[in-house]
């Protein structure tokens, strides 16, 4: 267990600076997420808390401690990859036991500690197997004894569940978030999923650019987003950005509401209306999108019950104050709810 406190952290890769200037506090036993859009650095970063990337400048301490010129092995962590890394040719048993040999910890104590792993994970059963003989999800639960096994004082995870199929992920992760709570450890957990995100963390770093746009709990990046870019990234579907002078909003300003906050009424009146043509219903179970096209906008809102609703007709739409976000349009930033 380690808190973690990266200092104006750069790292480039010849002339691209791909990470600038990035402050970040982590505390012990958290469950973090970076999350951002492929390409935007989070595997980058997390290879540099990790020790696989050298950085170019700033600080990272565990516990206060300064540790960016130790190599990988001298910084307790350990790390687990989308594809597993296991070795082929090694039973279960031989690459959960690898990096205890690696230590050359006595054989007594590498039994010990791979029972305690694969008791922890539920994959006794699997120890004399090989990898090919594993499912998916078996590999991956391999992957995560493998990197419990010396108890680190950090686990990072680069998109551990991307090549499980659905219903696997979702079964993953809250085992993932059951394990991380059973050992007090703290995790980093690099998604491009915002539900993932959304579902396992305690703080959610989302990051554009190589840079922290927010960082903070899950319903505040949802309730509260920064700035367009957060607003944009998290939820499904989209929020609806409006320009102002399409719906009375402030010149200079962008208007975000999401689907869900917005709902079909009977007439124009109350604090935020709309009125445009529905082009399609989309079931969605519980209840429907509407697509209604406002002026040039396509606008997403939901409702329970279309009965008597069909493409063509004039539909109004409407929202509470509390549910509008302002952004600037210069910038981005949320202005509407800055303390
Ligand atoms: N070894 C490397 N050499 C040059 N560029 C790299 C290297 N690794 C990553 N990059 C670049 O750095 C940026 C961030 O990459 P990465 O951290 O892998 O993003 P993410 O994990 O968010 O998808 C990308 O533009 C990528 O092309
Ligand atoms: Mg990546």
């Amino acid at each position: 267990m380690a808190s973690i406190k990266i200092s104006g952290l750069s790292k480039r890769f010849g002339d691209v600076a791909v990470i600038k200037g990035l402050d970040l506090s982590i505390e012990d036993g958290e469950f973090i997420s970076f999350l951002g859009p492929s390409g935007c650095g989070k595997s980058t970063l997390l290879y540099c808390i990790a020790g696989l990337e050298e950085i170019n400048g700033g600080s990272i301490r565990f516990d206060g401690n300064e540790i960016s010129d130790l190599g990988p092995r001298e910084r307790n962590i350990a790390l687990v990859f989308q594809d597993y890394a296991l070795y082929p040719h090694m039973s279960v048993r031989d690459n959960i036991a690898f990096p205890l040999r690696q230590q050359k910890l006595d054989e007594t104590t590498v039994a010990k500690q791979v029972a305690w792993a694969a008791d922890v994970l539920g994959i006794e059963p699997l120890l004399d197997r090989l990898p090919a003989a594993l499912s998916g999800g078996q590999r991956q639960r391999v992957a995560v004894g493998r990197a419990i096994v010396r108890n680190p004082s950090v686990l990072l995870m680069d998109e551990p569940l991307s090549n499980l199929d659905a219903s696997l992920r979702v079964r993953m992760r809250t085992e993932i978030r059951k394990l991380q709570k059973e050992l007090g450890i703290t995790v980093i957990f690099v998604t491009h999923d915002q539900e993932e995100a959304m579902v396992l963390s305690d703080r959610i770093a989302v990051m554009n650019q190589g840079a922290v746009q927010q960082f903070a709990a899950p319903m505040e990046v949802y309730a509260r987003p920064a700035n367009r870019f957060v607003a944009g990234f998290i939820g499904s579907p989209q929020m609806n950005f409006l320009p102002a002078q399409i719906c009375g909003g402030r010149e200079g300003h962008v208007v975000g509401v999401r689907p869900h906050d917005l709902k079909p009424q009977p007439e124009l009146a109350g604090d935020f209306t709309l009125k445009g043509e529905l082009l399609l219903v989309e079931p969605a179970g519980p209840f429907q999108f509407l697509d209604v096209a406002v002026g040039d906008h396509i606008v997403r809102a939901t409702c329970v019950d279309p009965a008597g609703l069909a493409p063509g007709d004039t539909v109004t739409l409407g929202a509470a104050r509390e549910a509008l976000r302002f952004f600037a349009t210069d910038g981005g930033q949320c202005v509407n709810h800055q303390s």
